[in-house]
């Protein structure tokens, strides 16, 4: 029998290259660099899945040049990369990989958070420049987490994670979100709803954990950060183009708000110069970055494939209108 073909625009983990290789004629990209586009759009001529990374648009260009196309499979949660209805018109199934990078996502925004408020990326440049000249009293001095208050903007599965991790720290929890969650929910991470008026207003730091849609591009603009604390530190781990990069940088050159840590960039791989600076801290969008949460993302993705494969329902399915056609 023929078994169906796929392309992976990455050469994936062991784990998800045995669920392909089972079932599916997989090729994959090898090269640790990314695929040229005219190199993925080759590939997919006679392809009918793909296996693909957040650096990839999906959009009509791509599925023009995959006639025999019936899944794209994003190994991310975030889908921006995707022109889902463009997907949909072509009765193309859309899928992601949501809940199985929650816990390290959140994980990673709080060492943002920990780094830029206790100032570790400086430290660590001190400690290895051969320069230091030994404990000082007021030698990098940075700022208290525990005890402070956290105000997260999008609470869902990630920013509830976030939550739940800020009573260790004997902190407040405050949050804004376009739906206000159950009061159970809001009583287990003691978590206290507040319009983003008031999040801005209140908050030491300010996480954000909202996806990339019409209504969250820009969010974070020069308004915003104007109604932030002088003293507070914002901490994206969300999508770069949530924050406004030149009003961001504008704020911390003229001291709105006292530094930032980010994982995601308005324009990725690209990094605004003026956010090269000694209260930012940066990370090249890795906060879903652990061996195992990125294999679980892989296998996910995989399993996508492998069900519409099949002629199931993908768990992960973004356009379950599709399948009604
Ligand atoms: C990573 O940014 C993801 O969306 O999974």
């Amino acid at each position: 029998m023929v078994k169906p073909k796929v392309l992976a625009t990455h050469r994936l983990f062991d784990p998800a290259r045995r669920i392909l290789e089972e079932n599916c004629d997989a090729e994959y990209w090898e090269k640790p660099e990314r695929p040229p586009r005219e190199e993925v759009l080759r590939r997919l001529k006679d392809k009918e899945a793909l296996i693909c990374l957040l650096t990839e648009k999906v959009n009509d260009e791509l599925l023009q040049a995959a006639p025999k196309l019936k899944i794209t499979a994003n190994v991310a949660v975030g889908f921006d990369n995707i022109d889902v209805a463009a997907c949909t018109k072509r009765g193309v199934i859309a899928t992601n990989t949501p809940g199985v990078l929650d816990e390290t996502t959140a994980d990673f925004a709080w060492t943002l958070l920990m780094a830029v408020a206790r100032r570790l990326g400086e430290g660590d440049a001190l400690a290895r420049s051969g320069n230091w000249k030994g404990w000082d009293l007021d030698q990098l001095v940075g700022t208290d987490v525990w005890g402070k208050t956290l105000g997260i903007v999008g609470f869902g599965r990630i920013g509830k994670a976030m939550a739940r991790r800020a009573s260790g720290f004997r902190m407040k929890v405050i949050y804004t979100d376009a739906v206000r969650a159950a009061a159970e929910a809001e009583q287990e991470l003691r978590a206290e709803y507040r319009d983003m008026h008031a999040l801005l207003a209140e908050s030491d730091f300010i996480s954000i954990h909202t996806p990339l849609l019409p209504e969250t591009r820009g969010l974070f603009d020069a308004a915003k950060f104007e109604r932030m604390k002088r003293t507070a530190f914002l901490v994206n781990t969300s999508r770069g183009p949530v924050v406004e990069e030149a009003a961001l940088v504008t704020a911390l050159e003229s001291e709105k708000i006292a530094g930032a840590a980010l994982d995601v960039f308005e324009k990725e791989p690209a990094i605004h110069p003026g956010l090269n600076r000694r209260n930012v801290v940066l990370a090249p969008h890795i906060a879903s970055a652990s061996l195992e949460t990125r294999t679980k993302m892989a296998c996910m993705a995989a399993e996508n494939v492998i069900a519409a494969f099949e002629g199931r329902r993908p768990a992960n399915i973004l356009n379950p209108e599709v399948l009604k056609g």
